[in-house]
């Protein structure tokens, strides 16, 4: 059965302990609203560890002022039964009063790695997540931790900052999870309208053809950007934020296409920011 674990200090003390009997961690950080591609994570970790921990925890130091914090979808009954289903043994799902009892004097900050895509959109966004991820790897310690490639630069910049920070903990990147259609799993597709709902498949296709002038041989990234982008305002309602090419994991913007890339890209719709990548070439 999934215990659920508010306190922190019971939380440490339980990895503690369970780590003193020789078992290994597991651990999944979520925000909560779980999808398949997160339960892929977890079935994951619990094949590759002794005992798996999930964290669901709405973290406000990684939303903009605009953004859709209040509204973000919070259902843990749900989250609890979802999380049962793949065997996870604990979910660590502490209040805000419990994580952040007094605004942080001191945040980490991402650096030059978030100062691209997503980091460039959303300001302050990835100092918000190392900050809180470095605080649940404190309570949590695990063996492993899971993260989905569809963040591809949250990723990168995780691995970097374990690198950086010497957390003893090895990052298992997990493939990105999708409807049959191709539409990315992600837990703010249910913002989208029914006609959106539709169009969003063809984010992945607009993906799929750039992948494919890649494979014939074109490497002038403009050339991918722009066909990218004909795409998915030919086929959607939405407003193209992003569509670029940079370097994975070093995230440094590639005129010419040359070793692993990705081609990440944003969407607007009405209510739902959706993202997506592909990453390409070895
Ligand atoms: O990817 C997410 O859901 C969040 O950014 C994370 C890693 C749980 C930190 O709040």
């Amino acid at each position: 059965m999934t215990k659920i674990i508010t306190s922190i200090k019971e939380m440490r003390q339980l990895t503690n302990e369970l780590q003193l009997q020789g078992n290994t961690i597991g651990f999944v950080p979520t925000m909560g609203a779980l999808h398949d591609g997160h339960l892929k994570m977890m079935a994951q970790s619990t094949d590759e560890n002794d005992v798996t921990v999930i964290s669901i925890f709405v973290n406000p130091l990684q939303f903009g002022p605009n953004e859709d914090l209040a509204s973000y979808p919070r259902d843990i009954d749900a989250d609890a039964t979802k999380a049962q289903s793949v065997n996870v043994d604990y979910i660590f799902h502490p209040s805000e009063k419990e994580m952040y009892p007094q605004n942080p004097t001191i945040e980490v900050k991402a650096g030059r790695l978030a100062t691209v895509l997503e980091g460039a959109e959303r300001p302050g966004h990835f100092d918000g997540v190392v900050t809180i991820v470095n605080k649940l790897f404190n309570v949590v310690r695990p063996n492993k931790a899971y993260f989905g490639k569809k963040d591809a630069q949250q990723l990168a910049i995780i691995e970097k900052m374990v690198d950086d920070f010497n957390h003893p903990i090895k990052i298992i990147a997990v493939d990105i999870v999708r409807e049959e259609d191709g539409l990315a799993k992600s837990s703010r597709n249910i913002y989208l309208t029914e006609q959106e709902r539709l169009e969003a498949p063809h984010l992945f296709q607009s993906l799929r053809l750039a992948q494919s002038m890649y494979e014939q041989g074109e490497r002038e990234s403009e050339k991918l950007i722009e066909k990218t982008r004909e795409y998915i305002e030919q086929h959607t309602s939405g407003n193209i934020e992003t569509v670029a090419i940079y370097s994975y994991p070093q995230l440094i913007k590639q005129e010419q296409i040359n070793g692993k890339i990705f081609i990440s890209l944003a969407v607007k719709f009405s209510k739902a920011r959706l993202i997506d990548n592909i990453i390409i070439g070895n």
